[in-house]
């Protein structure tokens, strides 16, 4: 079986570790497609036009080491809002979507918009607060000096931007199975994620 498979859900639900194990346990490639936009975010960031920024993104691009910090999260989720940076990263999207020996793409619009005929489609969610709370750890693990506050604020300002936006709202495809994190290990998340995919085979 080679799938592509769909990831979607809000920040700091699960889906990045969910998205890495699903991809290793079946041997298929991986596309956090968050850090496209993140990247995009950064360059807009630097002062960067953010479509100019989308038309000339490099693999290498996504590399940088500095996407994962919060200020970018919020510029990521604000260029994310525009119809032409959203089109002007489809081609790539699609590109690795349709690579030989299947393909895990995680985001928010994978299953409705970017890949409505993945034969897999997961919507990976928990509250906000056990989201928050996640966040806030790896942040406090990372040096990051910031309270729970911050984070669940910032957390809740970028659901309500990205479900409320016009161009590809995150919410669930119709056929994707939810797999709500919450009250999960990510041992258990991992293997509910797995039989989600195993079960459409
Ligand atoms: O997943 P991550 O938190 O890295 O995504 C950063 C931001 O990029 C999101 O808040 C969202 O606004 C945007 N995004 C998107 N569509 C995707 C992936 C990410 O709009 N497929």
């Amino acid at each position: 079986m080679a799938f592509t498979i769909a990831i979607d859900g809000p920040a700091a639900a699960g889906k990045g570790t969910i998205s890495k194990a699903v991809a290793a346990h079946f041997g298929y490639a991986h596309l956090d497609t968050g850090l496209l936009y993140r990247a995009v975010g950064r360059r807009m960031l630097d002062g960067v036009d953010p479509l100019e920024a989308a038309t000339s993104l490099m693999a290498r691009d996504l590399d940088a080491t500095d996407l994962r910090s919060p200020e970018v999260a919020q510029a990521a989720s604000r260029v994310a809002v525009i119809p032409e940076v959203r089109a002007a990263l489809v081609d790539f999207q699609h590109a690795f979507a349709r690579r030989d020996g299947g393909a895990v793409l995680d985001g928010r619009d994978i299953g409705t918009v970017i890949c409505p005929d993945a034969e897999a489609k997961l919507f990976v969610t928990a509250s906000a607060e056990v989201r928050a709370e996640r966040r806030f750890r790896e942040l406090r693990e990372k040096g990051v000096e910031t309270s729970f506050d911050t984070v669940l604020a910032d957390v809740r300002e970028r659901d309500a931007r990205d479900m409320d936006r016009a161009a590809a709202p995150m919410k669930p495809a119709e056929d994707a199975v939810l797999i709500d994190t919450s009250d999960l290990t990510i041992e258990d998340a991992v293997a509910a994620a797995i039989a989600a995919v195993v079960e459409k085979g």
